[in-house]
């Protein structure tokens, strides 16, 4: 496996002195859903708009190393004509891009999913690369149930994301390596740990197999929690404790940084457990950080509201979590 210096050094830079990312790759028909539940009308202005909002918020910069746009986003300009990729540049924040094409049923495993979106994608991402996006995402997701993530589920995901992540390499993109096992169910806190670290092996053997640098690339994986429907939900030093785990048995030091995902964890919460994973004793040998998306953008939209008066005081808030989560990146947040 090559070592690969400018992927290394824009990986690095993403998650440099306690930064860490703010995802804002929602799917048109994602974010339309947020709009809509806090009665915003979505269109291709009023999405501009709030992106536009986040993305301009004085100081972020300090918190924030990278955004991950999508499709709509990345060709849009700003109210006043800069292209946001540009805004974003021009703030030290480094823009990415989300590539993949969402989840489809996958052949032969009733109930489970597979992530599309290879055909076509050494194009995309050259396409991507000249309008300034420096990383990508790519998001698998495996869903805890009775016997599954099955086997074939793991492979066909794990390999598709290998499979995306030396498509980047070569493009000169950093892959942001995405395996998102999901929080809903009444799973307990162990089975979400055996399952995450039976998915974090096949990632890494599959991107092992397609010769990744895993030094050029970053891993977004799920924290260990019990799921949504678990009667008993664990105390943070314990989510603390198994996720940590779980990436010391499954992610080789190459790797530079891992930036957990939010997962529809409570904001404040997913502060508590980015911290106490910090804040454990012990080997860490990966910058442990952020790229969350509610996590982050919850209370911001609440505060927004689509109102242009109310701007300021969503920025803050939005300023408020990122400075939180990035005290937690550093190990230092104190509620
Ligand atoms: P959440 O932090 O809301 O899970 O979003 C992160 C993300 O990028 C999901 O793909």
């Amino acid at each position: 496996m090559p070592t690969m210096p400018g992927l290394a050094e824009t990986a690095r830079a993403i998650v440099a002195d306690g930064k860490g990312i703010l995802a804002a790759d929602e799917t048109v028909s994602t974010i339309t859903k947020r709009l809509t539940a806090r009665e915003i009308e979505s269109t291709r202005d009023s999405r501009r708009a709030y992106r536009e909002m986040l993305f301009s918020t004085p100081g972020i910069a300090a918190f924030i190393g990278g955004v991950i746009l999508q499709d709509e986003t990345i060709h849009q300009d700003s109210a006043t004509g800069t292209p946001l990729v540009e805004l974003l540049e021009g703030r030290g924040i480094i823009p990415g891009i989300k590539v993949d094409a969402g989840v489809r049923p996958l052949a032969g495993a009733p109930g489970e999913s597979v992530t599309e979106g290879l055909d076509g994608l050494r194009e995309r991402l050259v396409e991507y690369r000249e309008l300034g996006a420096r990383f990508a995402k790519w998001r698998a997701v495996f869903s805890i149930r009775e016997g599954l993530p099955s086997a074939q589920c793991i492979h066909a995901n794990a390999h598709a994301l290998a499979r995306y992540a030396a498509l980047c390499q070569e493009q000169g993109l950093v892959p942001i390596v995405e395996p998102e096992v999901l929080m809903e169910g009444a799973h307990a806190l162990e089975r979400c740990e055996d399952v995450t670290g039976r998915v974090l092996h096949a990632v890494f053997n599959e991107l092992f197999d397609a010769r990744v640098s895993l030094e050029g690339m970053l891993l977004k994986p799920n924290m260990v929690t019990a799921g949504h429907g678990c009667a008993r939900q664990a105390p943070v030093e314990e989510v603390a404790e198994a996720t940590l785990r779980a990436l010391t048995r499954h992610v080789p030091p190459a790797v530079p940084g891992v930036v957990f995902l939010s997962g529809g964890q409570d904001h404040v919460l997913a502060t508590e457990h980015l911290n106490a994973i910090n804040a454990l004793e012990g080997p860490k040998p990966w910058t442990l950080s952020f790229s969350y998306g509610r996590a982050l953008q919850d209370e911001a939209l609440e505060v927004w509201r689509g109102r242009r008066e109310q701007v300021p005081a969503a920025q803050q808030v939005f300023h408020h979590r990122a400075w939180c989560d990035s005290a937690a990146a550093l190990g230092r947040y104190s509620g």
